[in-house]
Protein backbone atom coordinates (compact mmCIF):
# COMPACT_ATOMS: atom_id res chain seq x y z
CA UNK A 1 0.00 0.00 0.00
CA UNK A 2 1.68 3.35 -1.00
CA UNK A 3 1.44 6.43 1.10
CA UNK A 4 0.28 9.25 -1.04
CA UNK A 5 -0.25 13.05 -0.31
CA UNK A 6 -0.96 13.93 3.53
CA UNK A 7 -4.74 14.99 3.40
CA UNK A 8 -4.81 15.51 7.04
CA UNK A 9 -2.80 16.46 10.26
CA UNK A 10 -4.39 16.28 13.90
CA UNK A 11 -2.76 16.64 17.15
CA UNK A 12 -1.55 13.49 17.37
CA UNK A 13 -2.10 11.74 13.87
CA UNK A 14 -1.28 12.44 10.40
CA UNK A 15 -3.69 11.12 7.46
CA UNK A 16 -2.67 10.04 4.31
CA UNK A 17 -4.33 8.78 0.61
CA UNK A 18 -3.47 5.44 -1.03
CA UNK A 19 -3.72 4.48 -4.00
CA UNK A 20 -7.32 2.87 -2.92
CA UNK A 21 -9.41 5.80 -2.82
CA UNK A 22 -11.96 4.30 -0.83
CA UNK A 23 -9.13 3.52 2.30
CA UNK A 24 -6.57 5.73 3.90
CA UNK A 25 -3.35 5.37 6.08
CA UNK A 26 -3.39 6.90 9.29
CA UNK A 27 -0.15 7.46 10.73
CA UNK A 28 -0.24 7.54 14.95
CA UNK A 29 2.47 9.94 16.05
CA UNK A 30 4.46 9.87 18.78
CA UNK A 31 3.11 14.19 19.65
CA UNK A 32 1.08 14.11 22.68
CA UNK A 33 -1.14 17.44 23.48
CA UNK A 34 -3.27 18.50 26.37
CA UNK A 35 -5.16 21.28 27.36
CA UNK A 36 -6.79 22.64 23.95
CA UNK A 37 -3.12 21.95 22.97
CA UNK A 38 -1.46 24.26 25.47
CA UNK A 39 0.68 21.41 26.70
CA UNK A 40 2.67 19.56 23.99
CA UNK A 41 5.41 16.89 23.53
CA UNK A 42 6.60 14.52 21.64
CA UNK A 43 7.46 11.31 23.01
CA UNK A 44 9.21 8.30 21.45
CA UNK A 45 6.89 4.89 21.39
CA UNK A 46 3.39 6.78 21.79
CA UNK A 47 2.93 6.51 18.45
CA UNK A 48 3.30 2.85 18.44
CA UNK A 49 1.72 2.17 21.79
CA UNK A 50 -1.87 4.02 20.83
CA UNK A 51 -1.44 2.89 17.33
CA UNK A 52 -1.41 -0.62 18.62
CA UNK A 53 -4.16 -0.06 21.61
CA UNK A 54 -6.42 0.72 18.88
CA UNK A 55 -5.60 -1.97 16.44
CA UNK A 56 -6.55 -4.52 19.21
CA UNK A 57 -9.57 -2.66 20.45
CA UNK A 58 -11.11 -2.60 17.02
CA UNK A 59 -10.47 -5.71 16.80
CA UNK A 60 -12.25 -6.89 19.75
CA UNK A 61 -15.56 -4.52 18.85
CA UNK A 62 -15.21 -6.03 15.32
CA UNK A 63 -15.91 -9.23 16.72
CA UNK A 64 -18.49 -8.29 19.01
CA UNK A 65 -20.08 -7.21 15.46
CA UNK A 66 -19.48 -3.47 16.05
CA UNK A 67 -18.52 -2.00 12.50
CA UNK A 68 -15.09 0.15 12.85
CA UNK A 69 -13.21 2.14 10.36
CA UNK A 70 -9.53 -0.48 10.53
CA UNK A 71 -8.77 -2.26 7.51
CA UNK A 72 -5.93 -3.82 8.50
CA UNK A 73 -2.48 -2.56 10.48
CA UNK A 74 0.39 -2.13 8.27
CA UNK A 75 3.34 -1.10 10.25
CA UNK A 76 4.21 -0.31 14.17
CA UNK A 77 2.50 3.26 13.91
CA UNK A 78 0.25 2.86 10.74
CA UNK A 79 -3.04 1.28 9.79
CA UNK A 80 -5.16 1.77 6.91
CA UNK A 81 -8.75 2.56 7.44
CA UNK A 82 -12.11 3.13 5.54
CA UNK A 83 -12.52 6.02 4.01
CA UNK A 84 -15.19 7.65 5.87
CA UNK A 85 -17.27 11.12 6.12
CA UNK A 86 -16.59 12.25 9.27
CA UNK A 87 -18.99 13.21 11.66
CA UNK A 88 -17.78 16.28 13.54
CA UNK A 89 -18.61 14.75 17.25
CA UNK A 90 -17.00 13.82 19.68
CA UNK A 91 -19.46 11.11 21.74
CA UNK A 92 -18.41 10.66 25.35
CA UNK A 93 -19.52 7.78 27.40
CA UNK A 94 -18.81 8.35 31.37
CA UNK A 95 -19.07 5.15 34.01
CA UNK A 96 -17.36 7.28 36.78
CA UNK A 97 -17.08 11.07 37.14
CA UNK A 98 -13.86 12.65 35.94
CA UNK A 99 -12.41 15.34 34.01
CA UNK A 100 -14.38 18.22 32.81
CA UNK A 101 -17.48 16.46 34.18
CA UNK A 102 -16.20 16.98 38.00
CA UNK A 103 -14.53 20.64 36.80
CA UNK A 104 -17.86 21.59 35.43
CA UNK A 105 -20.59 20.12 37.58
CA UNK A 106 -20.97 19.71 41.25
CA UNK A 107 -20.26 15.94 41.04
CA UNK A 108 -17.33 14.55 42.96
CA UNK A 109 -14.61 12.49 41.27
CA UNK A 110 -15.04 8.64 41.36
CA UNK A 111 -18.89 9.16 41.77
CA UNK A 112 -19.94 6.04 39.64
CA UNK A 113 -22.81 6.59 37.06
CA UNK A 114 -24.76 4.04 36.71
CA UNK A 115 -26.60 4.30 33.86
CA UNK A 116 -23.41 5.49 32.04
CA UNK A 117 -23.98 9.04 30.85
CA UNK A 118 -23.31 10.38 27.22
CA UNK A 119 -21.85 13.43 26.54
CA UNK A 120 -21.55 14.76 22.60
CA UNK A 121 -18.94 17.61 22.31
CA UNK A 122 -18.49 19.89 18.92
CA UNK A 123 -15.41 19.00 17.51
CA UNK A 124 -14.83 22.40 16.56
CA UNK A 125 -10.82 23.97 18.12
CA UNK A 126 -11.76 27.62 16.90
CA UNK A 127 -14.61 27.24 19.73
CA UNK A 128 -13.10 24.83 22.00
CA UNK A 129 -15.40 21.88 21.34
CA UNK A 130 -18.87 23.29 23.29
CA UNK A 131 -21.07 20.39 24.94
CA UNK A 132 -24.09 20.23 22.34
CA UNK A 133 -27.66 18.39 22.89
CA UNK A 134 -29.58 16.68 20.54
CA UNK A 135 -31.18 19.98 19.45
CA UNK A 136 -28.63 21.70 18.74
CA UNK A 137 -27.09 18.91 16.78
CA UNK A 138 -30.11 18.84 14.58
CA UNK A 139 -30.15 23.18 14.30
CA UNK A 140 -26.06 22.70 13.13
CA UNK A 141 -27.06 19.81 11.26
CA UNK A 142 -24.35 17.83 12.32
CA UNK A 143 -26.37 14.25 12.14
CA UNK A 144 -30.08 13.40 11.58
CA UNK A 145 -32.16 11.87 14.31
CA UNK A 146 -31.79 8.62 13.05
CA UNK A 147 -28.07 8.74 12.70
CA UNK A 148 -27.79 10.40 16.42
CA UNK A 149 -29.94 7.29 18.02
CA UNK A 150 -27.62 5.16 15.63
CA UNK A 151 -24.17 6.54 17.81
CA UNK A 152 -25.46 6.62 20.22
CA UNK A 153 -26.74 3.31 20.37
CA UNK A 154 -23.22 1.99 19.07
CA UNK A 155 -21.21 4.08 21.93
CA UNK A 156 -23.04 2.18 24.58
CA UNK A 157 -22.46 -0.97 22.92
CA UNK A 158 -18.77 -0.06 22.95
CA UNK A 159 -18.78 0.40 26.71
CA UNK A 160 -20.41 -2.52 27.08
CA UNK A 161 -17.65 -4.54 25.43
CA UNK A 162 -14.40 -2.39 26.67
CA UNK A 163 -15.82 -2.04 30.25
CA UNK A 164 -16.05 -6.13 30.51
CA UNK A 165 -13.12 -6.62 28.84
CA UNK A 166 -10.80 -4.25 30.89
CA UNK A 167 -12.54 -5.07 33.97
CA UNK A 168 -11.46 -8.80 33.70
CA UNK A 169 -7.83 -7.12 33.61
CA UNK A 170 -8.49 -5.20 36.48
CA UNK A 171 -9.18 -1.92 34.99
CA UNK A 172 -12.08 0.79 35.44
CA UNK A 173 -13.54 2.04 32.19
CA UNK A 174 -14.16 5.53 33.41
CA UNK A 175 -14.69 7.47 30.82
CA UNK A 176 -13.79 7.33 26.74
CA UNK A 177 -14.32 8.92 23.72
CA UNK A 178 -15.42 7.91 20.16
CA UNK A 179 -16.16 9.89 16.52
CA UNK A 180 -18.22 8.28 14.21
CA UNK A 181 -17.70 8.52 10.08
CA UNK A 182 -20.53 7.18 7.46
CA UNK A 183 -20.28 5.13 4.35
CA UNK A 184 -22.58 4.35 1.95
CA UNK A 185 -25.05 5.03 4.74
CA UNK A 186 -23.59 2.83 7.91
CA UNK A 187 -22.09 4.73 10.04
CA UNK A 188 -18.56 3.15 11.73
CA UNK A 189 -16.62 3.70 14.80
CA UNK A 190 -13.51 5.75 13.15
CA UNK A 191 -10.68 7.84 15.10
CA UNK A 192 -8.95 6.04 17.56
CA UNK A 193 -9.38 4.35 20.83
CA UNK A 194 -6.72 4.38 22.65
CA UNK A 195 -4.87 5.51 26.38
CA UNK A 196 -5.27 9.06 24.85
CA UNK A 197 -8.79 8.99 24.52
CA UNK A 198 -9.61 7.56 27.52
CA UNK A 199 -9.57 7.25 31.52
CA UNK A 200 -8.42 3.69 32.73
CA UNK A 201 -8.34 3.71 36.77
CA UNK A 202 -6.43 0.41 38.22
CA UNK A 203 -9.61 -1.22 40.11
CA UNK A 204 -6.97 -2.08 42.93
CA UNK A 205 -5.27 1.27 43.09
CA UNK A 206 -7.08 3.65 41.52
CA UNK A 207 -4.10 4.93 39.54
CA UNK A 208 -4.43 6.40 36.33
CA UNK A 209 -2.93 4.23 33.28
CA UNK A 210 -3.87 6.82 30.66
CA UNK A 211 -2.99 10.62 29.62
CA UNK A 212 -4.19 11.69 32.51
CA UNK A 213 -0.37 10.86 33.84
CA UNK A 214 0.60 13.72 30.91
CA UNK A 215 -2.26 16.04 31.76
CA UNK A 216 -1.35 16.25 35.79
CA UNK A 217 2.48 15.37 35.15
CA UNK A 218 2.14 12.49 37.83
CA UNK A 219 4.99 10.19 36.08
CA UNK A 220 6.64 8.97 33.17
CA UNK A 221 3.91 8.29 30.55
CA UNK A 222 5.49 6.09 27.99
CA UNK A 223 6.61 3.63 31.51
CA UNK A 224 2.49 4.09 32.09
CA UNK A 225 1.42 3.98 28.25
CA UNK A 226 3.68 0.81 28.11
CA UNK A 227 2.27 -1.40 30.91
CA UNK A 228 -1.11 -0.22 30.12
CA UNK A 229 -0.68 -1.94 26.45
CA UNK A 230 0.89 -4.96 27.92
CA UNK A 231 -1.80 -5.44 30.35
CA UNK A 232 -4.54 -4.54 27.46
CA UNK A 233 -2.93 -6.97 24.92
CA UNK A 234 -1.27 -9.64 26.35
CA UNK A 235 -2.77 -13.32 26.04
CA UNK A 236 -5.08 -14.39 29.04
O1 LIG B 1 -10.17 15.21 29.56
P1 LIG B 1 -10.85 16.51 29.45
O2 LIG B 1 -11.08 17.20 30.74
O3 LIG B 1 -10.27 17.37 28.36
O4 LIG B 1 -12.30 16.21 28.87
P2 LIG B 1 -13.39 15.19 29.35
O5 LIG B 1 -14.67 15.73 28.83
O6 LIG B 1 -13.31 14.92 30.81
O7 LIG B 1 -13.00 13.87 28.56
C1 LIG B 1 -13.74 12.68 28.64
C2 LIG B 1 -12.97 11.58 27.94
O8 LIG B 1 -12.89 11.86 26.54
C3 LIG B 1 -11.52 11.45 28.42
O9 LIG B 1 -11.20 10.07 28.43
C4 LIG B 1 -10.72 12.18 27.37
O10 LIG B 1 -9.43 11.64 27.25
C5 LIG B 1 -11.56 11.95 26.12
N1 LIG B 1 -11.44 13.09 25.19
C6 LIG B 1 -10.70 12.95 24.03
O11 LIG B 1 -10.19 11.88 23.75
N2 LIG B 1 -10.57 14.01 23.16
C7 LIG B 1 -11.15 15.18 23.42
N3 LIG B 1 -11.02 16.17 22.55
C8 LIG B 1 -11.93 15.34 24.59
C9 LIG B 1 -12.04 14.27 25.47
Amino acid sequence: MKQLDLLYSGKAKSVYRTENPGELLIKFRDDITAFDGQKKDTLAEKGSLNAGVSTFFFGILEKNGIKTHLVRKIDDTSLIARNLNMIPLEVIVRNIAAGSLVKNYPVEKGTPLNPPVIVIDFKDDTHHDPMLNDDLIFALKLATPDELREMKRIALRVNDVLQEYLGRRGIDLVDFKLEFGKKDGVIYVGDEISMDSMRLWDKKTGESLDKDVYRTGQGDVITCYHRVAIRIIAEE
